[in-house]
């Protein structure tokens, strides 16, 4: 019995941590551009699991659309896109019908040009350094490139490749990049974020998961919960044993009336 309730808690902790831990929309490769017939992998992922989350889309083609419903192939939480299409271009989120929960959305762009720039996925912390890059389809990716921010260019770089020194709010903007004899890649929006207050482990390179933004819980409720649940997970035990001596006492006729038909033949 010990052991039992000791795993309902341990149950009841992780429906808990719903409210606490919430799923990212990840994004393999990790651009928001890409180049057509390009295979992209999109997941949903927790921090323990990754269970009954779906990758949905809003597009030209149609609002609201699952993993699987006319596009792409679900496995998992995982939703692989083999080939893909400039109509493919809008916002793709992650969603969970049990929990009533969506992450924030990415949006793609898919271009039927030879030319896109990589830049981060999910927005940028505030003081980062963010390094954006214009790629080609097929030559290597180091040519020299303009970078262009809400229409303007900014500067032209040998390689290909611009960093953004610990950006502020005046770095948001749309941007795109151009290689000369190649073309213009679609302009992506990079939005920075201002630093949380509170100190944060050092920033690795920037990660592809989105933030979350529903599944809110209030703290200060969460005492009460608890509470709460310590009550109910009693009057489970409580039943749990009732259930058990009426089951032995079934069990007890159904073995009396075997014995009668035995009896009886
Ligand atoms: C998807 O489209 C619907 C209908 O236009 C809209 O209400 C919803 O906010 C969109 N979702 C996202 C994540 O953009």
């Amino acid at each position: 019995m010990k052991e039992t309730s000791v795993r309902f808690l341990l149950i009841l902790t992780s429906v808990l941590r719903c409210t606490i831990n919430q799923a990212g929309l990840t994004v393999s490769p990790s651009r928001s551009q890409f180049f057509e017939l390009d295979s992209v992998s999109l997941s949903c992922e927790e921090n323990n699991s990754s269970a009954g989350w779906t990758v949905w889309r809003n597009t030209t083609r149609g609002t609201r659309t699952q993993c699987g419903d006319g596009w792409g192939e679900p496995a998992g939480s995982t939703c692989k896109i083999s080939y893909i299409d400039p109509w493919d271009s809008g916002v793709y989120w992650c969603w969970s019908s049990r929990k009533g929960a969506a992450s924030s959305s990415i949006p793609l762009t898919v271009t039927g040009g030879s030319v896109i720039l990589q830049s981060p996925v999910l927005p940028v912390m505030e003081g980062d350094d963010v390094t954006l890059s214009c790629l080609t389809k097929t030559t290597p990716s180091n040519l020299p490139a303009a970078f262009y921010k809400d229409g303007s260019l900014i500067r032209t770089e040998p390689k290909g490749h611009m960093t953004l020194h610990h950006v502020t709010s005046s770095d948001e903007g749309l941007y795109r990049c151009n290689i000369s004899g190649h073309g213009a890649s679609p302009s992506s929006w990079i939005s920075v974020e201002e630093k949380p207050s509170t100190p944060d482990p050092p920033t690795s390179p920037p990660s592809t998961t989105s933030s979350p933004s529903l599944c809110h819980f209030p703290s200060y409720l969460l005492p009460l919960l608890s509470k709460m649940i310590l009550v109910v997970l009693l009057l489970v035990l409580l039943r749990r044993r009732c259930f058990q001596r009426k089951f032995e006492g079934n069990q007890d006729i159904e073995e009396q009336s075997i014995t009668y038909s035995n009896v009886n033949e």
